[in-house]
């Protein structure tokens, strides 16, 4: 969480921070601040809220200098004050920090023993302080970032600018993502390169403990023993409209409109060129072998993976086992040998904390790791013995949307991969060529928008909405309760429908609407009787299915929301679209902030 800039240019850099952090903002937008450098003088704006105020002070008091370095916030020690918001100053350094700072309070103490007292609540403060301490001390501010870095446990991306070092930029990285932008003749740095596109698409992947400083025509960089170490130059093919709404309200409603083309381009991305073959990475363990499949991963791509739990053991007829991240590192998990047991992680960001960190634990243990990740140059897709990537393209949206279906195809795919010998060649090609037709299923729902509203105004107006199905619509409900929560601040809880009777149907009333992912398939008739069950109780149902569904569900339900018949394989591909709809119209009618939803942030870096 939190985003970081720098810059170093001829010009004032002011402006193209406040750029810069603007694409940054799905990282955290509870406060702002930008520090600069000019002519020797330190100068430091930082406003609480989003950057738009950060920007309305930027306009009052100017800050001219050439070198700066900018911050937005996602909270993690102290409240979102303009006190706690970065950069942290003392006379001699400023400081961005992306990242936790785990013995800040041992760091703490010792430095306000030193008479080096801290002010705010913040993690970030001792950082600056050290730096300081080192600084009075008379080391250069090169020695005095090394030996700081030595007392650092945690996480942290940094850019620090100093009064004492006139024309560098200094950043360090561990733990969380950094990289660094060359320009013609400015150098820069940023949390993700998408901050800058705008600018320069030639990148540099620091590595974990790597340090060093960019200077306006220069860099160097060092690694964690403090050796010059050098990193090979990346051209990023990215377009400066990735990070536009263009003629959408907001960059979710483009985002999920996007669906059918990203989602044909991540599966053409397995396929021959041709499109009548897959073609995929190669599997790093013995398909035969493997006896023991484990997805690990947070959020939505926790539920995308729930779903492939479904494909995969139907029909490759591997046992998976899908686990949190966040619980799967600490319980001490069985593992199997690397001969036949694999383990998978998703990622959109590739830098969820919770995942990186699963994925170390499993690496360390010896056993072959795969990742399906959208941002290629991410830690997890770094540090996975392969990587598949999703091609859903830059999602600013906080709520994860196409880069789920992305997700999805490439579990389709990975799927296809591992059952290609254990089913007959008749099923195959048909599972192959229904991936094929999901684009074109995408485009043809004209009334999906109307209906979705019509059934939205019902849900604007509940306190708690419960989502259910059964096979992999119960997954799919999980993932509709999730984005309903996050942008409608709605309470909404998922059940497999099959066990309401076992204690959530005391939940339904009159008030609480229930959404059914109920399309025509092997469970239909079981997913009705529950509908039923919870209709004779006074349940409001809104239907989401297919048009023989919908028929037998007309007089339970009070609004229906009408999705393409198609193959059993890729309902989930299509219920998404009428699914994210719904909570972004409710979204919209509660007036609450879609892009950016109160107190989450897209990356999540910290545990
Ligand atoms: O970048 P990741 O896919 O690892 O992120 C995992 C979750 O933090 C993420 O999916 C989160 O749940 C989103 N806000 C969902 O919309």
């Amino acid at each position: 969480m939190c985003g970081i800039v720098g810059i170093i240019d001829q010009k004032p850099v002011a402006k193209n921070i406040v750029s810069a952090l603007k694409c940054l903002e799905y990282r955290g937008y509870d406060s702002a601040g930008i520090a600069t450098l000019d002519k020797g003088h330190l100068e430091c704006i930082r406003a609480t809220g989003k950057l738009i105020n950060l920007e309305k002070k930027l306009k009052k008091y100017s800050l001219p200098g050439t070198i700066g370095i900018g911050h937005t916030r996602w909270a993690t020690h102290g409240e979102p004050s303009e006190q706690n918001a970065h950069p942290h100053t003392t006379e001699k350094v400023a400081v961005v920090h992306n990242g936790i700072i785990e013995n800040f309070k041992e760091l703490r103490e010792m430095l306000n023993k030193k008479g080096y007292t801290t002010t705010t609540q913040t993690d970030t403060e001792v950082i600056a302080k050290l730096l300081t301490l080192y600084l009075d001390n008379n080391l250069s501010m090169k020695e005095a970032l090394e030996t700081t870095l030595k007392s650092l446990q945690g996480a942290f991306a940094l850019a620090i600018i100093s009064p004492m070092d006139l024309d560098k930029i200094y950043f360090a990285r561990k733990g969380s993502p950094l990289v660094i932008g060359i320009g013609e003749n400015s150098n820069y740095i940023a949390s993700d390169a998408i901050a800058l596109a705008s600018y320069t698409h030639q990148v540099i992947y620091p590595e974990e403990g790597d340090w060093g400083y960019i200077t306006q025509k220069n860099y160097q960089i060092f690694n964690k023993d403090n050796k010059v170490t050098k990193h090979p130059i990346h051209t990023l093919n990215l377009s400066t409209q990735t990070a536009s709404k263009g003629a959408y309200r907001h960059f979710m409603e483009k985002e999920i409109f996007e669906q059918s083309t990203v989602l044909n381009e991540t599966l053409s991305s397995y396929l021959t060129p041709e499109k009548n073959e897959l073609s995929l990475p190669k599997f790093i363990f013995d398909k035969n072998k493997l006896n023991r499949l484990t997805i690990i991963a947070c959020g939505t791509s926790y539920y995308a993976a729930c779903i492939a739990k479904y494909w995969i053991e139907k029909y490759a007829k591997i046992p998976v086992e899908v686990d949190i991240a966040s619980e799967f590192r600490y319980r001490q998990p069985a593992l199997g040998s690397a001969e036949n047991h694999a383990c998978l992680f998703i990622s959109q960001s590739g830098e969820t904390i919770d995942t990186l960190e699963a994925l170390r634990y499993v690496k360390a243990k010896g056993l072959p790791t795969i990742s399906i990740v959208n941002v290629t140059h991410s830690s997890i897709s770094r540090e996975t013995d392969s990587m598949w990537p999703t091609f859903a393209g830059p999602e600013i949206g906080v709520a994860s949307t196409k880069a789920f279906s992305c997700q999805l195809m490439t579990l389709a795919c990975f799927t296809l991969g591992l059952a290609k010998t254990k089913i007959n060649q008749k099923e195959f090609s048909d599972l192959l060529e229904s991936l094929k037709s999901i684009s074109m299923w995408l485009e043809k729902m004209p009334n999906l928008r109307q209906e979705c509203l019509t059934a939205a105004r019902t849900l604007a107006k509940a306190t708690d909405v419960l989502y259910l199905g059964r096979g992999t619509n119960f997954p799919m409900a999980l993932e509709g309760a999730l984005k309903l929560k996050e942008i409608s601040y709605i309470h909404a809880e998922a059940y497999a429908a099959g066990e309401m009777k076992h204690g959530p149907i005391a939940l339904i009333d009159a008030l609480t609407p229930i959404v059914a992912l109920a399309p025509n398939d092997n469970l239909i008739e079981k997913t009705i009787s529950n509908l039923q069950e919870a209709s004779a109780r006074g349940g409001k149902i809104i239907s989401l299915g297919d048009a023989e569904s919908l028929k037998k569900l007309e007089t339970i339900s009070i609004h229906t929301i009408e999705i393409p018949t198609v193959p059993t394989f890729i309902q989930p591909f299509i219920l998404t679209l009428p699914m994210q709809l719904l909570a972004y119209e409710t979204a919209l009618l509660k007036g609450t902030d879609v892009d950016q939803p109160r107190n989450l942030a897209k990356s999540v870096t910290v545990e």
